[in-house]
């Protein structure tokens, strides 16, 4: 039996001792964790070979878009460095998707491929300026079919949009969901926020927490906290 932490803690800091002082007090067998692209920029693979180190399942969130050669090549070097999840834009189309699942399906490591849709931060007038017509959400459902088609296993989205993926979607079709506060947390810039209990119930299968869990006094105590609320055999 496997443990299969639904929280995935977005590693967030500027420096690999700012990441490192969080995952020493963490617990792997309660969360993920979360490299960006500032962090990866700053820090390299070494930290994520170091995460995985301390025993940490590492989510590689670099949002690749480019020709389908370059993406499969990057997604494969990802699956060399041993990442468990990592994530292209499924605005590079069909093609690079597919090319993506085939670098990966060849390594001996095969970490999960999800596709982020439409930004969160686009709205419908920057979608029309960029060409796509139709507002976000049937950008995002539309996209999201995509991937499915594509081999993908999931996709980023935000709460809003998990009822009517989870519709679309096959049951084991990923939604890895950030925007999530505990009740009473602190929003901060976050506009469509849920809680934890609630983007489990509606259909998320993991939950991208930052600041609830970093900047919290206790960092561990404030992951158990979400992790009793969510109260789901977190077993594979
Ligand atoms: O601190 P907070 O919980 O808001 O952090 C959320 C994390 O999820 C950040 O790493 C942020 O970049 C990421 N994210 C997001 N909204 C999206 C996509 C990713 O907040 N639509």
């Amino acid at each position: 039996m496997t443990v299969d932490p639904k929280i995935i803690v977005a590693l967030d800091f500027p420096s690999a001792d700012a990441a490192f002082h969080l995952a020493n007090v963490l617990d792997p067998a309660q969360c993920r964790v979360k490299v960006g692209k500032e962090l990866f920029t700053r820090a390299g693979p070494v930290l994520v070979e170091q995460l995985q180190q301390l025993g940490f399942d590492v989510f590689l969130d670099l949002k690749y878009h480019d020709i389908p050669n370059t993406t499969a090549q990057a997604c494969r070097a990802a699956a060399e460095l041993g990442v468990w999840m990592v994530n292209v834009h499924a605005l590079g189309g069909r093609r690079m998707m597919e090319a993506a699942r085939e670098a990966i399906d060849k390594a001996a490591h095969r970490p999960l491929l999800i596709a982020v849709t439409i930004l969160t931060s686009l709205d419908a007038d920057e979608l029309h300026e960029v060409g796509l017509s139709g507002n976000p959400e049937d950008n995002v459902l539309r996209l999201a079919c995509l991937a499915e088609s594509a081999g993908l296993d999931g996709v980023v989205c935000s709460p809003r949009e998990v009822v009517a993926l989870r519709e679309a979607v096959a049951d084991n079709f990923r939604l890895v969901t950030p925007g999530v506060r505990p009740a009473g947390g602190v929003a901060g810039d976050q506009k469509r926020i849920t809680t934890p209990e609630d983007a489990i119930r509606l259909g998320s299968s993991y939950l991208v927490v930052g600041r609830p869990v970093t900047q919290a006094e206790d960092p561990l105590a404030a992951l158990a906290d979400i992790n009793a609320v969510i109260d789901i055999k977190q077993v594979r």
